[in-house]
């Protein structure tokens, strides 16, 4: 192997690193890392494993990002919720260095408590102690219809609505 090669090869290893145990959220669309963790509450939490997140890395189907908790395993209650912002993620169990178990992301009935409606005049938006809560009306692309006003929020909308 080249010298350029060795190195580029020894690039690739350092950008994603492989994790012992944990849980791999992967082809998570581009940009959307972030809103993951935060509908994952794992941010401001007082957690005590590693976590760690690539974004904009190449794959056979374009850019996407990629998030890595180490020493947790995530149930898929938690991790569906994800569906919403993220229909495409994988998210694969990893013991031992292994993948000993892989899913597809489901989209739930209800969203409750993870964005908040568009309407301003929504009685969820009005200070009351109301959580905002969504049916699941359409998959592809993804829609909510709010329990509260009927507003309906599909896409992109989603994403930036993200409590
Ligand atoms: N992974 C990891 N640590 C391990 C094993 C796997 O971080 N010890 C990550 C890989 O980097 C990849 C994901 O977990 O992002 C899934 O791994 P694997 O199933 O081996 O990859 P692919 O076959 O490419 O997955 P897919 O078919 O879902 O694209
Ligand atoms: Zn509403």
């Amino acid at each position: 192997m080249g010298e350029e090669k060795k190195i580029e090869e020894k690039r690739k290893e350092i950008k994603i690193t492989p994790i012992k145990q944990g849980t791999v959220i992967d082809h998570i669309r581009k940009g959307q890392a972030l809103k993951v963790l935060r509908i994952l509450d794992l941010i401001d939490k007082d957690i005590d494993f590693i976590v760690s997140v690539a974004m904009n890395v190449n794959s056979s189907m374009g850019k996407k990002d990629i998030l890595k908790v180490e020493g947790l395993e995530l149930v898929n209650e938690e991790l569906d919720k994800i569906s919403l912002i993220a229909p495409e993620a994988t998210v694969n169990i990893v013991r031992n260095y292994e993948v000993v178990r892989k899913h597809r992301v489901e989209l739930p009935k209800m969203a409750k408590g993870i964005v908040r409606c568009r309407n301003n005049n929504c009685i969820s938006n009005q200070n009351e102690p109301l959580i905002p809560e969504f049916e699941v009306v359409g998959k592809d692309p993804v829609t909510l219809k709010c329990e509260y006003c009927e507003r309906e929020m599909r896409g992109e909308k989603i994403s930036d609505n993200v409590i």
